[in-house]
């Protein structure tokens, strides 16, 4: 551990935080297919929405520029038109990665 200077350990970090990244994108795209795509288009893998009142969510990333727009929307009661998930904090982390990652 010795010949380890701080940057070296920097540097082991990095790959550690992408991993997260990409772990959270992967759960958000699994929290979509399961739940989401029986309405909305989710982008990729299901080109059409089976709900023409849900938006698809290249659209949803493209008219809420802000993470806490979609949060906030997750975290509401939605009445009759959405279906009320309480997804957990990291599940919304991932769905609102997913969308973001979307965006054109
Ligand atoms: C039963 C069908 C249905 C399912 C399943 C569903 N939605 Fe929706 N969603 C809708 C409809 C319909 C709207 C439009 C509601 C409105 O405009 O009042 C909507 C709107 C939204 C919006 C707001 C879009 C905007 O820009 O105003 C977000 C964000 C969203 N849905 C995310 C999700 C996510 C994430 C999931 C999966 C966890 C999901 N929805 C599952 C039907 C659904």
């Amino acid at each position: 551990m010795r010949t380890l200077t701080l940057p070296a350990l920097l540097l082991l970090a990095l790959p550690a935080a992408a991993q997260t990244q990409t772990q959270t994108l992967a759960q958000g795209r699994a929290v979509a297919q399961t739940w989401c795509a029986n309405c909305h288009d989710i982008g990729g893998t299901t080109p059409r929405s089976t709900n023409d009142a849900a938006p698809s969510f290249p659209t949803i990333a493209q008219r809420n520029p802000e993470a806490a727009t979609l949060r906030t929307w997750l975290s509401q009661r939605h009445k009759d038109r959405m279906p009320d998930y309480n997804l957990s904090r990291a599940e919304v982390d991932g769905v609102v990665a997913y969308i973001f990652s979307l965006r054109r």
